[in-house]
């Protein structure tokens, strides 16, 4: 079920998720969100891996939802069940110690907009659709878009997204801080495979303590915070990453991480 629902695609530990249910625009029902769960916990488990991208299977949607055929006769809870298995699937995603990057093809919407936002950062191809339309729906966001996009893009722009349930265009998207970069379909190709290259040639202890750093501190107050950063920091000099990164640089050659 893994592989035709999810493709895994290992590249050293860059780790490639395409969500992969192309004829319904890769919309997140409960035999996705079990799928996406069981290799989340197998990738906790893995030092070697340096990032994880996750996009969704042709050239028209990233994930265009949660399923709404599915929830449609759902009870309240039954609908309670859904949301909190989705959630405990997106806090997977979100708190694995790696960086995790949405690569959004096309249609974000609803679930979808709340997988990405749950990544670390996301970039889009041009044709890519954000919205939280659920109010058209009779629902609000139930995976966390209501509380992980006003943390995001700020309240008033949160608020006027998940009341009026509006499209935006991958600019727009843009400039709100929805994403990082907008690039076309090819592009977003390359950068996959240059983001690959880069974070897999990095310090791969570095990398995570970065994730760490900016992740846990956010959530506390700012002399606490850049506390946490100086432990950190000084943690890097226990191990060898450091000596070779900075032994490198000084013999005018490539770290071997
Ligand atoms: N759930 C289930 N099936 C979906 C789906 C979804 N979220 N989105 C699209 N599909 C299916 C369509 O039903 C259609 O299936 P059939 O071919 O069997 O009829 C197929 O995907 C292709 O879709 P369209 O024919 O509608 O394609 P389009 O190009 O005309 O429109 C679209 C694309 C604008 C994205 C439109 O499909 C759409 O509006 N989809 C729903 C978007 C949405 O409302 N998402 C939020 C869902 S609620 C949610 O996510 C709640 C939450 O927070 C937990």
């Amino acid at each position: 079920m893994s592989e035709q629902l999810i493709e895994v695609v290992d590249n050293r530990g860059v780790l490639r998720l395409t969500i992969n249910r192309p004829q319904a625009l890769n919309a997140l029902n409960s035999a996705v969100i079990e799928t996406l769960e069981q290799i989340l916990v197998e990738l906790e488990g893995r030092d070697d891996l340096r990032a994880v991208l996750i996009t969704g299977a042709g050239e028209k949607s990233f994930v265009a939802g949660a399923d709404i055929s599915e929830m449609q006769d759902k009870t309240p809870a039954e609908a309670r069940e859904f949301a909190g298995k989705a959630l405990r699937t997106i806090k997977r995603l979100e708190t694995l110690p790696v960086p995790v990057v949405a690569l959004v093809n096309g249609f974000c919407l609803g679930g979808g907009c709340e997988l990405a936002l749950a990544c670390d950062w996301a970039v889009a191809s041009d044709n890519a659709i954000f919205g939280q339309p659920e109010v058209l729906l009779g629902v609000i966001p139930g995976f966390g878009g209501t509380q992980r996009l006003p943390r995001r893009v700020g309240p008033a722009m949160a608020l006027d997204l998940c009341t009026t349930g509006r499209k935006l265009e991958a600019q727009e998207a843009l400039r709100i801080g929805l994403v990082n970069q907008v690039m076309s379909q090819s592009e977003l190709q390359d950068y996959a495979d240059t983001l690959s290259k880069q974070l897999s040639g990095n310090g791969p202890q570095a990398v995570r303590s970065a994730k760490q750093a900016i992740h846990d501190g956010m959530d506390q107050d700012l002399d606490s915070a850049l506390a946490l950063e100086t432990g950190l920091f000084a943690l890097c000099f226990a191990g060898g990453e450091q000596r070779e990164g900075m032994t490198a640089f000084v013999e005018k050659r490539k770290p071997d991480f």
